[in-house]
C-alpha cells in the first residue's frame, strides 16, 4: 500500500493525488483521500484506481491545505469502497491511514465494540481512529504514543485531527515511512518517488519512532515521547527518472534501461581492472566462509538461483537461495561462518528483511544489494552494493533483476579472486565480459521484432513450459515468472532433464515449450529434452545463442549473442522479458499494473 501525505499552504488534493499516482505500484485495489479544512473534513473514497478517485475530485472543490491519502493493496478485507482507506471514527474526527497489518485487531475491536464503537469496514486499520477517540488524552502525539503500546504487528500510519488542523502525525514500525522537508510545507509518503517533484530533502523514519509535522517544522520523537536529533538524507533520483519517457508502459522502459542500468552500476563497481565493492571484507574472514546463503523474494530469489550458479562456480563455495518467507520460521542453520546476501530491489520487502534481522541476530556476515539508497536493507546493513538502475515502477521486474546478477558477478569475482580461485587470465577476461554487456543487451533489444512475432503466436494459447539446463533453468524460473505476472498465462519452468520424471505427461500440441538452449557445455543433453517434448507435438520456441548450432523442426528461434557460459544468463533472460511484455499486449493487460499483485510488499 501507498500513503501520502501534505501540510502547507497550497491546496493538498493536487499534491496527494499527483503523490498516489506515484505511489500506484504499491497497491492499486482501491484508494482515498482525507482533506481538512477549518474544522471540516472531505473525504474520498473508492473501490479502483487512482484515477477513479481523480475523477470524483475534479467535480468537486476540495480545499484544504492539509490531507492524507492512501492506495490499497488488499489484505484484511476485499478491495471495496468501504475498506478503502482513510478510516475514521464515528464522530469522524480522526482520519487514519495505513499500511502494514495490526495482528491483534480482532481483540482491540471487541474490546471497542463492547465501549460502543461501531465499525463500518473488514480493515484492521479502522481499530486504530477508534482507538485513537477512546484513549485520547491531552494531544494527539501524547495519545498515539499511549495506543501504539496496544498494537501488534507492523504498521506505517498517517493521521490526522479534524479539530486540531495544523499538523500530521506518523508513526512506524516495520514498514517504511518518509518526510519530505520543504519550505513552509512538508510531505508524507511511504517511498521516495512520491516525493521527488517536490524535494530531495527527506526524513527516514526509523522503527517506533513518531513525527509531529506542521507547515514549518517536524519534530521527530522516540517511543517515549523524547526528541531525536534527524539526519536529513538526499535523494539520489531526480524527478524526470520517474516518468514513462514517451514508451507506452513502464514495464518497456525499463526493459529498454537495461543496458544503462548495466553501465552505470559496473562504473560504480569496477575501478580500472578490479571490482571494487564500497566495503572490504579481509582475506582471513572470506576464507573462513563454509557457505553462502541468498535470502530474496519474487524475481529477486530467481536472480539469487542464477547467483547459486555462478557464485558456486566463481568462489568454489556452496551456495543456496531461500525464500524470506520460509527462511525466518525454519529455524536457520547460522554462525560467523556463513554469508548470507540479501537480494532487494525495494529494500523494503518485510519477508526479506525478516530474514536478513534473524541472520544479523544470529552473527552471520551479510552483504545487501538493493536499488533503493536509504531503504531499510540499505540502512541496516554494513556491507550494501546499491545497483544503479534508477527507479523501478512496473512491477514485473527487469532492470533490477539484471543488475541484481551484476552484483551477484562482482560479488563472486570478488571473492573468488580474494580465495584464490580465479587466475589472473580468467579474472581480466570475466572484467572484459561485463564491460560488453551494455552493449550485447543493446543488440538484443534492436531485435524486438523477432521476439514479438513469436509473441503473437503464443498469446493464444492458457499453458507453456519453460526449460533449460545448468543456469539456463533459473533464468527459465524468471522468464515463466515474468509471464505469469503480467500475461495470466500458466507457465512452469523445469529443468529440461527433469521434465520427462512427471510433468511430461502434461506436455501436448497446445502447450508451447520456451527451450533455452545456451549454455554449451550441456547443449547436446538439450537437444534430447527437445526432441522429447517435439514428440509430444509441442510448439517449440528454442533460444540460442549465434554459436550454438540450430535444432531441426523448431517453430521459431530467437539468437542471442554469444559470450562466456558463465555470463549468458544476463542476456538469456532479455527475450524472456520481451516475450512476457508482447504476449501480454496482445492479450490486452495492464502490463504495469497486474491484477492482484503489488510491487513492494511490506506485510508478510
Ligand atoms: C513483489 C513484486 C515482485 C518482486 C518481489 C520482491 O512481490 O511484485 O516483482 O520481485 O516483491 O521485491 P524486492 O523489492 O524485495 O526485490
Amino acid at each position: 500500500c501507498g500513503i501520502v501525505g501534505y501540510i502547507g499552504q497550497k491546496q493538498a488534493i493536487n499534491i496527494l493525488t499527483r503523490g498516489l499516482k506515484h505511489l500506484e505500484y504499491r497497491g492499486y485495489d482501491s484508494v482515498g483521500v482525507a482533506v481538512l479544512d477549518n474544522g471540516k473534513v472531505t473525504s474520498y473514497k473508492t473501490k479502483g484506481k487512482v484515477d477513479m478517485l481523480i475523477d470524483q475530485v475534479n467535480k468537486e472543490n476540495i480545499y484544504g491545505t492539509i490531507g492524507i491519502g492512501h492506495t490499497r493493496w488488499a489484505t484484511h478485507g476485499v478491495p471495496s469502497d468501504k475498506n478503502a482507506h482513510p478510516h475514521s471514527d464515528n464522530a469522524e474526527r480522526f482520519f487514519v491511514v495505513h499500511n502494514g497489518i495490526i495482528e491483534n485487531y480482532v481483540e482491540l475491536k471487541n474490546m471497542l465494540k463492547e465501549k460502543g464503537h461501531v465499525f463500518t469496514s473488514e480493515t484492521d486499520t479502522e481499530v486504530v481512529p477508534h482507538l485513537i477517540d477512546d484513549f485520547f488524552d491531552k494531544d494527539l502525539e501524547t495519545t498515539i504514543l499511549n495506543i501504539i503500546k496496544k498494537i501488534k504487528g507492523s504498521y506505517a500510519m498517517a493521521i490526522v485531527d479534524k479539530t486540531n488542523p495544523d499538523k500530521i502525525i506518523v508513526v512506524r514500525k516495520d514498514s517504511p515511512l518518509i518526510i519530505g522537508l520543504g519550505k513552509e510545507e512538508n510531505y508524507v509518503a511511504s517511498d521516495i518517488p512520491a516525493l521527488l517533484e517536490y524535494t530531495k530533502n527527506m526524513y527516514i523514519l526509523e522503527d517506533g519512532e513518531i513525527a509531529v509535522i506542521t507547515q514549518s517544522d517536524v519534530k521527530v520523537l522516540d517511543i517515549n515521547g523524547k526528541a531525536i536529533d534527524k539526519e536529513v538524507f538526499t535523494a539520489n533520483w531526480d524527478a524526470e527518472q520517474i516518468g514513462k519517457n514517451g514508451y507506452e508502459d513502464y514495464m518497456i522502459k525499463e526493459i529498454f534501461e537495461q543496458p544503462q542500468a548495466i553501465r552505470q552500476t559496473l562504473g560504480s563497481y569496477l575501478k580500472g581492472d578490479e571490482v571494487s565493492l564500497p566495503f572490504i571484507i579481509s582475506k582471513e574472514e572470506l576464507d573462513k566462509i563454509d557457505s553462502i546463503t541468498i535470502i530474496a523474494c519474487g524475481t529477486a530469489s530467481y536472480a539469487g538461483r542464477v547467483g547459486e550458479y555462478l557464485l558456486e562456480k566463481l568462489t568454489r563455495i556452496p551456495v543456496k537461495v531461500e525464500v524470506g518467507s520460509e527462511y525466518r520460521y525454519k529455524d536457520p542453520i547460522i554462525d560467523d561462518k556463513k554469508l548470507i546476501i540479501i537480494l532487494s530491489q525495494s529494500g523494503e520487502t518485510a519477508d526479506t528483511i525478516a530474514g536478513m534481522r534473524e541472520a544479523i541476530k544470529r552473527g552471520a556476515k551479510v552483504i545487501g544489494v538493493t536499488n533503493v539508497k536509504g531503504s531499510t536493507v540499505s540502512r541496516e546493513l554494513e556491507y550494501v552494493i546499491h545497483t544503479l538502475a534508477g527507479p523501478e515502477v512496473s512491477v514485473a521486474s527487469t532492470k533490477a533483476f539484471t543488475t541484481q546478477l551484476l552484483s551477484l558477478y562482482l560479488i563472486g569475482l570478488y571473492i573468488g579472486k580474494e580465495r584464490d580461485q580465479i587466475d589472473a587470465e580468467k579474472y581480466k577476461q570475466s572484467i572484459d565480459t561485463l564491460r560488453i554487456l551494455p552493449e550485447k543487451i543493446s543488440g538484443i533489444l534492436n531485435n524486438k521484432k523477432a521476439v514479438e512475432e513469436v509473441a503473437s503466436k503464443l498469446s493464444k494459447y492458457e499453458n507453456m513450459f519453460y526449460i533449460g539446463r545448468n543456469s539456463d533453468f533459473p533464468i527459465c524460473l524468471e522468464g515463466s515468472h515474468k509471464l505469469k505476472e503480467i500475461s495470466y498465462i500458466h507457465a512452469e519452468a523445469y529443468e529440461a532433464g527433469e521434465l520427462k520424471h512427471g510433468a511430461l505427461a502434461l506436455v501436448t500440441e497446445d502447450v508451447p515449450v520456451i527451450c533455452l538452449s545456451t549454455i554449451e557445455h550441456v547443449f547436446d543433453k538439450m537437444v534430447s529434452n527437445i526432441t522429447e517434448v517435439q514428440a509430444r507435438k509441442a510448439i517449440i520456441i528454442n533460444i540460442r545463442h549465434e554459436n550454438i548450432p540450430s535444432i531441426d523442426n523448431v517453430d521459431s528461434e530467437i539468437i542471442i549473442p554469444a559470450i562466456d557460459d558463465l555470463f549468458t544468463p544476463i542476456l538469456a533472460i532479455i527475450p524472456l522479458q520481451l516475450l512476457a511484455y508482447y504476449t501480454a499486449k496482445f492479450r490486452g493487460c495492464d502490463i504495469d499494473q497486474p491484477r492482484n499483485l503489488a510491487k513492494s510488499v511490506t506485510v508478510e
